[in-house]
């Protein structure tokens, strides 16, 4: 005989150790190359004004910063796609990812492009896109995460 069914499916359910280690790298790893674009993409215009003959300089600084988090988002990324069984997932999730890839790629290459351009429209629109598909790459993280 069955008995009573105590669990209730939508009750809020703590992480567990590990997953809470996992989940908050990734997520300070996108704090850290997200908001440290939108937040230098904010100041330039000041620092230019200001102070532009330090820009090359905070952009390095700023660099060295940005990349190894995106190191540590592709390192925490592929820990998820492990830890959350990816292969049991269903289409939609495997589609979703697939977007998320993309876009991953596109801010990489985006915010290479943008450091390395000699010519200040390819600087603008490699940074545009970068920025967006970063910003894209991370609602599709929370999809993800479900
Ligand atoms: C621009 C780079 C990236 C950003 C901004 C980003 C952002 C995020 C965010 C905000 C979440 C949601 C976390 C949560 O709600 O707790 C997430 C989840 C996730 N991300 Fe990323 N991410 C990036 C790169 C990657 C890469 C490179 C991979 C795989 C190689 C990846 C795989 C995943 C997976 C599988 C989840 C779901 C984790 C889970 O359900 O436990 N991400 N991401």
């Amino acid at each position: 005989m069955a008995g009573p069914v105590n669990v209730v499916p939508s009750a809020p359910q703590l992480a567990d150790a590990l997953t809470i280690v996992r989940l908050s790298l990734h997520v300070f790893a996108a704090c850290v190359w997200v908001g440290g674009q939108i937040t230098l993409g904010g100041l330039v215009p000041t620092l230019r004004r200001e102070a532009p003959q330090a820009l090359t300089a905070v952009a390095r600084a700023f660099a060295r910063l940005a990349w190894p988090a995106y190191a540590l988002l592709v390192a925490t990324g592929l820990w998820s796609v492990a830890a959350v069984h990816a292969s049991d997932a269903s289409s939609a999730w495997d589609a979703v990812f697939a977007l998320k890839m993309a876009l991953v790629v596109a801010a990489g290459v985006g915010t290479l492009v943008h450091q390395r351009a000699t010519t200040a429209s390819l600087r603008g629109a490699a940074a545009g896109i970068g920025t967006l598909a970063t910003v894209a790459a991370m609602v599709l993280g929370v999809a993800l995460a479900g």
